[in-house]
């Protein structure tokens, strides 16, 4: 009896444990077409294909997603889950405050790629308007 309970728990706990392994990776996407009508309401360019992947392999997560607090990032990486709309860039860079949509957007990814050419990097991405508004 006290064996098949031991053997239990160890199979629970190794299903724990692929559970805890397995979906952190399977919740985030490789690839997001941004397109935020919502806010854009006359769209001037076509949506931004964006590699996220290609991101997630070379950057850490709070270069780009952040929760400030007192001019502090302190993102909790756990929220980072597909699906949670408080990630999205939209729900704080709206009309109500200095950083819209557009220029949060720009400053983050324009800036990041201008940037690293700045640092002398030879990877990076585009930097023109048609490199980034293109649908592949
Ligand atoms: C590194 C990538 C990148 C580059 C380069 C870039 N943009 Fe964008 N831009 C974005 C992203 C991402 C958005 C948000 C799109 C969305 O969510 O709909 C955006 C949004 C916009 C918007 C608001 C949405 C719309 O279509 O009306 C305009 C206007 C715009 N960009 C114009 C430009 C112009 C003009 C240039 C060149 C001077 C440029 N962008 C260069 C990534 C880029
Ligand atoms: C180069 C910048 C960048 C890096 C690095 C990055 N992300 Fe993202 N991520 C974004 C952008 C931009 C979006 C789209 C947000 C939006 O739709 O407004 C996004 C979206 C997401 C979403 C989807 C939210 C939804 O729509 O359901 C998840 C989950 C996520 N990121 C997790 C991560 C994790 C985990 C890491 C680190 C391993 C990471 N990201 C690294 C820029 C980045
Ligand atoms: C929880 C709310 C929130 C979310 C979600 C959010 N931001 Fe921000 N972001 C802020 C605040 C607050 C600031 C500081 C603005 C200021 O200084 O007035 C900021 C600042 C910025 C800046 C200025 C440079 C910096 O990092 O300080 C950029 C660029 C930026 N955000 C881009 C993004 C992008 C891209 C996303 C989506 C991946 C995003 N933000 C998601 C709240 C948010
Ligand atoms: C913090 C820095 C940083 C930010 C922010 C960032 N990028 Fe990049 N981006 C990179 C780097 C570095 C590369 C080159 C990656 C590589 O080739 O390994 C890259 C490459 C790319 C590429 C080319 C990918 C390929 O397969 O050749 C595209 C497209 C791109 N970024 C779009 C975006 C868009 C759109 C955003 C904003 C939503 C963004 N990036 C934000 C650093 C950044």
């Amino acid at each position: 009896m006290m064996m098949k309970k031991r053997y239990l728990a160890g199979w629970l706990l190794g299903a724990v444990l692929v559970v805890a392994v397995v979906l952190p990776v399977a919740a985030q996407p490789e690839s997001i077409l941004l397109n935020n009508e919502q806010y854009f309401v006359k769209k001037k360019r076509p949506p931004v294909a964006f590699p996220h992947a290609v991101h997630m392999d070379v950057l850490a997560c709070t270069d780009c997603h952040h929760r400030y607090e007192k001019g502090e990032n302190v993102l909790n990486e756990d929220a980072l889950e597909e699906g949670n709309p408080e990630i999205r860039c939209g729900n704080c860079h709206n009309l109500n405050n200095r950083y819209g949509l557009q220029q949060a957007f720009h400053a983050s990814c324009t800036g990041c790629h201008r940037q690293m050419v700045v640092d002398g990097s030879k990877k990076t991405g585009p930097r023109t308007c048609g490199g980034c508004h293109a649908l592949k």
